[in-house]
């Protein structure tokens, strides 16, 4: 695991883009995986800038993201569909029938075992952005008695309804449950970045880095996998 400290949360944004630049230039094609919360806002500002600027294109891009709520629809703003359009698909020339974000609105059992097989098919994660939870989770695993290998359907804890709720009207319209990529979908990923801002991140930054690897600290899984780059502000690094 490589930390990469930098100044603030416009550097980390910029390192972070760097990184799929680098990934996009090098393989066109490549599968991309990608995140949604607060942190790869920045990263994705930065990406759409790139493309802007004629330095990179998403045309042969597949994308996968890591999760989506359970009990809203893709039009809700909330939901996941809506970030990753808004943020991001809708100002590049991606491929709308290659991006791929867990549909929740039909069997969810079914969803999960198709997305593993659409990962699979389309050759694998080439690289995987992940943001933190406060409670140390990635998508949206939560910190429990095992990992959990493969997409499930995940029931969200009060501490991620609660850090969500800033997103909704109350933490009352926080969907309580989301399909989500894996432990082990997330660690086949040949390369991941994480990114994490502010000091309300410190404590866990500091934790899977330093602390015990073990489910209770999902991302502290991270530290087994060959290729991951931990990208940190200051504040988020402030106790390693
Ligand atoms: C989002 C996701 C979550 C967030 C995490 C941090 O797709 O899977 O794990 O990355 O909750 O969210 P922010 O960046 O809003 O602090």
């Amino acid at each position: 695991m490589v930390v990469k400290i930098c100044k603030d949360y416009d550097e980390m944004s910029r390192a972070a883009a760097n990184i799929f630049a680098a990934q996009i230039i090098t393989k066109p094609d490549s599968v991309l995986g990608f995140a949604t919360g607060s942190t790869p806002e920045g990263t994705y500002k930065e990406l759409v800038k790139m493309y802007k600027e004629g330095l990179i294109s998403f045309k042969d891009i597949t994308s996968f993201n890591l999760d989506e709520y359970v009990g809203i629809t893709r039009e809700n703003d909330q939901s996941y569909y809506y970030f990753m359009h808004h943020h991001l698909f809708d100002h590049v020339d991606i491929n709308e029938s290659n991006v791929n974000i867990p549909n929740t609105g039909g069997n969810l059992q079914d969803e999960c075992m198709d997305y593993e097989h659409r990962i699979k098919a389309a050759g694998g994660v080439d690289l995987q952005i992940v943001g933190i939870g406060n409670n140390g989770h990635i998508g949206f695993n939560e910190p429990c008695d095992n990992f959990v290998e493969n997409t499930n359907v995940v029931e969200l804890q009060q501490r991620t309804i609660e850090a969500n709720a800033r997103f909704f009207d109350s933490a009352d319209d926080v969907p309580t449950r989301a399909v989500t990529m894996g432990i082990g979908t997330i660690m086949r990923a040949r390369k991941v970045v994480l990114v994490a801002s502010g000091e309300g991140k410190a404590d866990i930054i500091r934790d899977i880095v330093k602390g015990k690897i073990t489910p209770m600290a999902p991302a502290s899984v991270l530290r087994f996998h060959n290729d991951v780059t931990v990208i940190v502000d200051k504040a988020a690094a402030s106790l390693l």
